[in-house]
């Protein structure tokens, strides 16, 4: 049976492609992984891949790090390499990251079918590189799976037939369900001398955030303020780690400052287990976005939009932009338990992958 492409690039598509592995698993589907080595730390080595329960991948483009046009153009064209030897039934793409859009890009052209996870999310900010990532994919899609009931709405005002696109929920829940229990057992926050909600948990990544020399400096500078209030662990991005470097203020974000505990990118389950222990979340990633939500944690989302509206309509995060007034207040509601609950948000559920991997099985069954 010819497999199926699974492609993932950056660290976050390995969390919401390791569910879609356990649901093909049981239906037989054969599958490769690849991985195109956008991002290639040790973190992301053999125990990466173990954590997350999945094989390491079959296929490494070794694509790497450097500017937006010239990675994706790595990867479209080792990933179209790969095709040419290796012709998968369907390239399935997850996300929105610039491996997302050259695998798609690379399959549609060689007329191999391409199915979106994660498909038709909006911010509708085209200075994102992500938002030109998602318009793209979704564009050149055959079969899109959207997360939550905005993805579908955007999808259907763009033009994309019914028949094509299909709510099927959140696979990044899938796996935050079925890791949650091992990741509270590793017990993270005791072994930062912390508290169980007596600490706040910060990531930073974004270009809007970290890029300009003047904002990253005023955020680092609120979080050590904010952290005399509560301790702040704060894992440091690799580009947001090189953007201080550049901006001269890396001596800022070492782990040495008292109450912002600044450390390396953590494992999925360290991650998790310290998000769910957090009182707070200070992110502008898309992902914490989400989880905090499921989590019931309060999230402060540092930006001036979202492609992940129900995250503000029934889960806890709050667009807070990067003004620090702004911040601060929400910060301070937060500590003080002035914040939603969130309300459960329907398909988040744990079994998106297995209603995704269902859909999946009788398409390809149909163009058989
Ligand atoms: C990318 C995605 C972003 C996603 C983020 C998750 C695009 C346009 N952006 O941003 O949507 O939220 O990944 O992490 O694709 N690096 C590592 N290890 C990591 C992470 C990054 O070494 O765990 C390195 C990369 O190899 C690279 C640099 O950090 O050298 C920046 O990575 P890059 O792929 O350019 O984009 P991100 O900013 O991580």
């Amino acid at each position: 049976m010819t497999p199926l492409d699974l492609v993932g690039g950056a660290r976050p598509n390995f969390v919401k492609l390791a569910p879609v592995v356990w649901a093909l698993r049981r239906t037989g589907l054969a599958y490769r992984i690849v991985h195109t080595g956008q991002h290639y730390d040790d973190e992301m080595s053999e125990s990466f891949f173990k954590d997350l329960r999945i094989p390491a991948p079959d296929v490494h483009l070794g694509a790497g790090s450097g500017l937006a046009g010239a990675q994706t153009a790595r990867i479209l064209e080792r990933y179209e390499a790969h095709l040419l030897a290796a012709r998968p039934a369907a390239t399935v793409v997850f996300g929105d990251v610039n491996s997302t859009l050259a695998c798609a890009l690379a399959a549609v052209k060689l007329g191999v079918p391409v199915v979106h996870v994660e498909a038709g999310l909006r911010s509708f900010d085209r200075t994102m590189p992500e938002e030109i990532n998602r318009l793209v994919t979704d564009a050149v899609a055959d079969l899109l799976f959207a997360s939550e009931p905005s993805g579908l709405e955007n999808l259907e005002r763009e033009g994309v037939p019914s028949e094509r696109a299909c709510l099927v929920g959140n696979v990044m829940i899938d796996t935050l369900l079925a890791e949650l229990p091992a990741a509270r057992a590793c017990d993270t926050t005791a072994s930062f001398s912390l508290k169980d909600k007596g600490y706040g948990l910060v990531t930073l990544h974004r270009p809007s955030n970290v890029d300009d020399a003047r904002t990253l400096a005023r955020l680092v500078e609120l979080l050590h303020e904010l952290s005399r209030t509560l301790p702040i662990v704060f894992p440091v991005h690799p580009r947001t780690l090189a953007a201080a470097r550049r901006h001269g203020i890396a001596e800022r974000l070492t782990a040495t400052q008292a109450r912002l505990i600044c450390v390396e990118p953590l494992p999925y389950r360290h991650a998790l287990s310290l998000m769910a222990g957090a009182a707070v979340v200070l992110t502008d990633s898309g992902g914490l976005q989400e989880e905090t939500s499921v989590l019931g944690v309060p999230c402060l989302t540092l930006r001036e939009n979202t492609e992940r509206p129900i995250t503000v309509e029934r889960g806890t995060s709050r667009l807070v932009g990067n003004d620090p007034a702004k911040i601060t207040r929400a910060f301070h509601d937060a500590v003080a338990g002035r914040w939603p609950r969130g309300q459960s948000i329907p398909l988040w559920d744990g079994e998106a992958s297995v209603r995704l991997v269902t859909v999946l099985a009788s398409w390809l069954d149909a163009r058989a």
